[in-house]
């Protein structure tokens, strides 16, 4: 394992049934990269993403977050629930949400510090969402309650952020926005790991694609990854948009 590496990633097979999921796939990211994960519908994206987290059983491999078994590294990487998928029911606002990424430090006699309200003030500005701090998360769009989830996952300390089609059903603006705070995000030094279903967007987007289906077909800056023979083996038929997206 490299220590350098904030995730390695070795051998890994995960299996739900008797098809594999993920077959022997290794990779790593380095620190502070902007990385995409590609390929069509049922590759396994997702299942990346919980091997990542801890999530999944693996039938054979290892996950290592910084160097450590990821089993030993809790809150480091935080996952960023898809838009909509949390259904708000009960009042809480903004700054509540992303207070709660500062529990796991507390101890159940302490109060919140002022350092504890410092963390979450500069975690809302870097997510942009500042000035709703008092708003309640049921009543914000599903993009800026996604920046809110971004902000908790930086209040709770986490190195590495895993998001899932953050991309998908958001307009043009909001898609400008979660760009705006992926590339701040990086420029704090954190490593953004993201699911991305629009290969049009794909090479601008990102540092380094990983493009699976089971198997990992590439990994490495868009321009190696984006070759007509992998895409058309990856995507079989269902790859239309093509002639414009090859640089080679
Ligand atoms: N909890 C589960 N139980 C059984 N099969 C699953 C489960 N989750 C995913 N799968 C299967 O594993 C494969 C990969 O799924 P997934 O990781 O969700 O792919 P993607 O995110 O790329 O669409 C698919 O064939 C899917 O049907
Ligand atoms: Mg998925």
């Amino acid at each position: 394992m490299n220590t350098d590496y904030a995730i390695q990633v070795r051998n890994l097979t995960v299996s739900y049934g008797p098809k594999p999921a993920l077959l022997d796939v290794s990779f790593f990211i380095n620190k502070g990269e902007l990385v995409g994960i590609i390929g069509p519908n049922g590759a396994g994206k997702s299942t990346l993403m919980k091997a990542i987290l801890g999530f999944v059983k693996r039938d054979i491999g290892e996950v290592f977050i910084f160097g450590k078994p990821v089993e030993h590294t809790r809150g480091l990487v935080a996952y960023v629930p898809q838009r909509g998928t949390v259904d708000w029911d009960y009042p809480v606002t903004v700054h509540d949400v992303v207070m709660m990424g500062r529990y796991g430090h507390l101890k159940w006699w302490q109060n919140e510090t002022k350092e504890d309200h410092d963390i979450v003030d500069r975690s809302l500005e870097m997510v942009r969402m500042s000035e709703f701090r008092n708003r309640q998360i049921g009543q914000l769009s599903g993009g800026q309650q996604q920046r809110v989830f971004m902000a908790r996952a930086l209040a709770q300390g986490a190195k590495i952020l895993l998001l899932d089609e953050p991309f998908a059903g958001v307009d043009a603006a909001t898609e400008n926005a979660i760009l705006d705070v992926l590339s701040e995000a990086k420029k704090a030094g954190i490593t953004l790991v993201v699911v991305h279903h629009d290969l049009a967007t794909a090479s601008e987007y990102f540092d380094k694609l990983l493009l699976i289906k089971q198997r990992l077909y590439a990994a490495g800056p868009p321009s190696l990854v984006f070759r007509q023979e992998l895409l058309t083996e990856v995507y079989e038929g269902k790859l239309k948009v093509f002639t414009d997206l090859i640089k080679d």
